[in-house]
């Protein structure tokens, strides 16, 4: 008999596993595929990985910009996709072992909920059952493979792949043609456009990036069409053919060859064959429903992650795995999902946490916003004579709160987490004047918006 059972080791599910097993609770976690599930494994770390290579090898390329020269700057996409590896199976095994350490009992298998009894949980594995008093269920999300002709037929010679199949390619195809231009499109985009592929990025909407402030968007988009990716937008994938893609835009339809094709349509929870009806725990659109301190429907049954639907992101899955524990605790947390922040992991990177002048305004806010250029550094200016990169701070201008701050730029990533704590804080303006930011660095820019607004 567990305290808690947890099913998937990913984010959500490793942390919770490792919070709970310290606080005490006898802890088992089933994981089926492998320990750190999408975001390990087939998402943000080997991006990341793949990307900085790509970003070293853009510097050689550009590097008598800076007054060094070099030649014979060359991309070996194979060795870049080993060291992925490695990266990779580094972090997985830290994360086995980290469990190890707590004492969590991790079971390689998928396991599915049966029934709940006076005791607990039932689940089952193999042959195997197991009773835990609580339940959680971090089972992640799968790649949304949508209703496009030939595209399975696709999926299965292999020309068209989801960001899993596409992190291990093993060359780097001549012209990449990326169905939707949203998080995983432009990161993936972004790394082959620099090792060497003509990439198209096919968009339903009009612009890139979902709902990101739209001029960091076009920025965004104006600094790869400069390195030579072509954006079709308001264009929809109606076909894939044998080596080429079809779409409408407007009433025009045109077919475009293509090497390989990567789907990054968005992602679907994952509640399909868990059991979840055998103990009643209520799905809304494939999604488990959840409030603020993660319960769901049933009593002593939590989620946390992306099986939730409400924050695709590693980040917000660690955070709800905590305050899952918590509350199984009976230390009362709630997650508040108005200070997560969000990043693209291109090349200007881009980074926002909070309201957009746009959704401030539409939540009633009386919005006071300002652009910033990121030349107000000195550090941005010395490794970025020619960019174009900008901060937008917007705030209530009644009570003087921070509401969101939106970057383009390069550190934005590393930035954001500092203007993620003004808005969970609800910091005021002037208390941010007050504080004092290392010089130089692409972070005093939101120091100095705060004497702007
Ligand atoms: P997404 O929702 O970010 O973007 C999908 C895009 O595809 C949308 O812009 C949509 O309009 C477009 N689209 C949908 N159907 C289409 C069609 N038939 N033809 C053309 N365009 C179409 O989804 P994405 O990029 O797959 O990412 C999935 C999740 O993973 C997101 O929730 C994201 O937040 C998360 N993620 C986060 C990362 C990060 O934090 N850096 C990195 C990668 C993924």
């Amino acid at each position: 008999m567990y305290d808690l059972i947890i099913l998937g080791g990913g984010p959500a599910g490793y942390n919770a596993a490792e919070r709970a097993a310290h606080a005490g609770m006898k802890t088992l976690l089933f994981e089926g595929r492998a320990l750190g599930g999408v975001c390990l494994n087939e998402g943000c770390i080997p991006t990341k990985t793949l990307l900085h290579s790509a970003k070293i090898y853009d510097y050689a390329k550009h590097s008598e910009e800076y007054g060094v020269k070099f030649s014979g700057a060359a991309i070996n996409h194979e060795a870049v996709v080993s060291r992925k590896d490695r990266v990779v199976n580094m972090l997985v095994s830290g994360v086995a072992s980290r469990l190890k350490k707590a004492g969590v009992d991790v079971v390689a298998e998928y396991a599915t909920i049966v029934g709940r009894s006076k005791e607990g949980f039932t689940l089952k594995a193999g042959e195997e059952e197991y009773t835990g008093k609580k339940l959680l269920i971090c089972t992640g999300s799968t790649a949304f493979v949508p209703p496009i002709q030939g595209l399975r037929d696709a999926m299965a010679t292999g020309f068209a792949m989801t960001n899993r199949e596409i992190l291990d390619l093993r060359m780097v195809p001549e012209r990449l043609v990326v169905i939707g231009g949203g998080v995983i499109g432009l990161e993936v985009a972004s790394y082959f456009c620099s090792v060497g592929s003509k990439v198209t990025v096919i968009e339903m909407l009009d612009h890139i990036a979902g709902a990101t402030d739209r001029e960091i968007s076009q920025i965004l988009q104006k600094n790869y069409i400069k390195k030579g990716v072509t954006f079709l937008l308001s264009a929809k994938v109606t076909k894939l053919g044998e080596g080429s893609v079809t779409y409408e835009a407007g009433d025009k339809t045109e077919t475009i060859p293509a090497d390989a094709v990567l789907v990054s349509v968005g992602r679907r929870p994952a509640t399909e064959g868990i059991g979840l009806e055998n103990i009643g725990v209520l799905t809304e659109r494939g999604a488990i429903v959840t409030d603020e301190y993660c319960r769901t429907s049933v009593s002593g049954v939590y989620a946390a992650g992306d099986v939730n639907g409400k924050s695709m992101l590693a980040h917000t899955a660690y955070r709800e795995g905590e305050v899952a524990v918590n509350n199984m605790l009976g230390k009362r947390d709630i997650v508040n999902y108005g200070a997560i922040p969000a990043v693209i992991y291109t090349n200007p990177e881009v980074a926002t946490v909070g309201e957009t002048e746009e959704s401030a305004k539409a939540k009633g806010f009386d919005v006071k916003s300002v652009t910033v250029t990121l030349k107000y550094s000195g550090r941005y200016v010395s490794e970025n004579e020619s960019g174009d990169g900008i901060l937008k701070l917007v705030v209530d201008s009644g009570h003087r709160r921070v509401l969101g701050v939106h970057m383009i730029g390069s550190y934005a990533s590393e930035i954001i987490y500092g203007a993620a704590m003004m808005v969970d804080l609800e910091m005021r303006v002037e208390q941010i004047k007050q504080l004092v930011f290392p010089h130089p660095t692409v972070g005093e820019v939101i120091r100095e918006a705060m004497f702007m607004v």
